[in-house]
């Protein structure tokens, strides 16, 4: 095992309320988290999540609202707080990328960078996109529109300064050869190895004016400027781990990051800026970068303008923590988009949740009831035949999960779940077939105690190995089938009629 663990999330921007897709990637992050802690009993695991807070974006919102761009993400942040702690996200750390520790790293880094020449000032002139922040040149644009977001492009011509990705291209290009882990998933890797081959990548323009922006962190060496929030924002996970004031934090433990997990919609800037960054200023890349797809709304992007943006906090309150959970990690492999609808949140929870694991554990805690008083019969050795088939494969499923989502791992969430599920269904099919009502009614009472601690054994262990995804159920689980007694609660996943209108 790694002697550490560090894992990230990327920072998100304060300007809108959370929704599904942030969830997402914080959903996965924590049940990685909580694999590497609990099932690996790894002990030096780091979860840090976080909000980006400066920049255009904000400073409009909070321009519509009359408040300070610090006073809106004050306000802002806490949506973000309230909502990991209502997924039952179990991060480390929290960082703002306005507080005082993320500040003074960005202008160390600057400092650094321009120190050493690989900042330096030049005139801009060209085409920007103000919602996106990005400038683009006209040989990459169409009818003067944004060729991300499709809105009109500004014209401007202003002093700025440059950080010198080109200086590090080839670098960059030999290194992810070299390093097959480092973008994944695969897909991921080609999509970055075929941009930088086929472009000369432009140096980035860091800094904004003033008197254009004056929401962010002001550069060191140029009182006139701020920081682009995408320099500034990267920085986080450096910073949040005191990469420069305390060396021993940060040389023995965190950095590198074991795992950078983000949507593939900022891989450019996280497979290309952030590697670059990191080589300039001599420290490790992270192990892996791994993008994840995005979830939409029948096939089209979830966004304000379109209204059809979900709120994790309504499916939560609708359907339970950990059935929001399970849906997301399971209908999708890692890394591909999904189509996000509450009839196939309901599907699943009606098929995997309420007659496959819901069912093991309600009949399983009645016939402890029924036949043995509440006592869990125990037995050390299982004969019968079938029985041992489902214990093997049961025992195996910690080995299993480790090779879906364990370090170095394509993060197989869905997978994973259907390892677990598998070993669920023959279960419930060992009950089928086996008639326990008959070997009471026969008195074949060893057999009848040997079926049941089947049972037993196979849901603590289902219980075990789901916690890292679905932690209350983890929890509620144990609490009904204790050591030696069972205590029964109301069913955990009681069936959805599904309104036919
Ligand atoms: N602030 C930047 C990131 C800086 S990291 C140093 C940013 N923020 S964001 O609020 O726009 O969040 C982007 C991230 O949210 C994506 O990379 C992804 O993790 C998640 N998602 C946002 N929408 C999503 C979907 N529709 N589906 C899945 N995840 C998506 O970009």
């Amino acid at each position: 095992m790694a002697d550490k663990f560090y894992i990230t999330t990327p920072l998100y921007y304060v300007n809108a309320s959370p929704h599904i897709g942030h969830s997402y990637t914080n959903i996965a992050a924590d049940t990685v988290a909580r694999f590497m802690r609990n099932l690996l009993g790894h002990d030096k695991v780091w979860f840090l999540t976080g909000t980006d807070e400066h920049g255009q974006k904000i400073q409009k919102a909070a321009d519509l609202l009359k408040l300070s761009p610090k006073e809106f993400a004050d306000k802002m942040v806490l949506k973000f707080e309230d909502l990991w702690k209502e997924l039952n996200i179990s991060q480390d750390d929290f960082i703002r990328t306005t507080e005082p520790r993320h500040i003074k790293t960005v202008q160390k880094v600057l400092d650094i960078l321009y120190k050493q020449g690989d900042i330096y000032e030049d005139k801009y002139e060209g085409l920007y996109c103000t919602p996106c922040e990005t400038f683009w040149l006209e040989s990459q644009v169409e009818n003067q529109l944004c060729p991300d977001c499709k809105r009109q492009l500004d014209k401007i011509s202003e002093k700025n300064y440059f950080f010198k990705l080109t200086k590090y291209q080839s670098w960059l290009i030999q290194y992810i050869k070299d390093h097959a882990d480092f973008i994944k998933p695969r897909t991921r890797q080609e999509e970055v190895e075929r941009f930088l081959e086929l472009n000369k990548l432009n140096d980035l323009c860091i800094s904004r004016p003033k008197e254009r922006l004056s929401w962010g962190i002001p550069l060191p060496f140029a009182p006139g400027h701020v920081t682009y929030v995408w320099f500034d924002a990267l920085i986080n996970y450096i910073s949040a781990v005191g990469i420069f004031n305390d060396q021993d934090k940060y040389q023995s433990k965190w950095w590198p990051a074991d795992l950078q997990l983000i949507g593939k919609d900022i891989l450019r800037q996280h497979a290309v800026y952030w590697p670059i960054m990191l080589h300039a200023l001599g420290l490790e890349l992270p192990k892996t970068v791994f993008a994840h797809g995005w979830w939409m709304i029948n096939d089209d992007k979830m966004s304000k303008s379109r209204g059809n943006v979900i709120n994790p906090l309504d499916m939560v309150k609708k359907y339970g923590i950990d059935v929001y959970r399970y849906f997301l990690l399971r209908d999708v492999p890692f890394g591909l988009d999904g189509n996000f609808s509450e009839e196939s949140i309901t599907k699943r929870y009606n098929s995997d949740l309420a007659n496959d694991l819901g069912n093991l554990l309600y009949r399983t805690l009645n016939m402890v009831e029924k036949y043995f008083a509440g006592k869990v019969p125990q037995v050390i050795e299982f004969r019968n035949p079938q029985a041992r088939i489902i214990i093997e494969k049961s025992e195996r499923l910690l080995n299993k999960i480790e090779t879906n989502i364990g370090l170095g791992q394509d993060y197989n969430f869905s997978a994973s779940l259907e390892g677990i599920w598998e070993v669920i269904n023959l279960a419930n099919k060992y009950v089928e077939e086996t008639k326990p009502w008959n070997l009471a009614k026969e008195e074949k009472t060893d057999e009848l105690k040997e079926f049941i601690a089947l049972l037993v054994n196979v849901i603590r262990n289902v219980g075990q190995v789901i916690s890292p995804f679905m932690p209350q159920t983890a929890l509620s689980i144990e609490e009904q089938i204790g050591k030696s007694e069972v205590k029964k609660d109301l069913p955990l996943f009681p069936r959805i009629e599904i309104n036919k209108e």
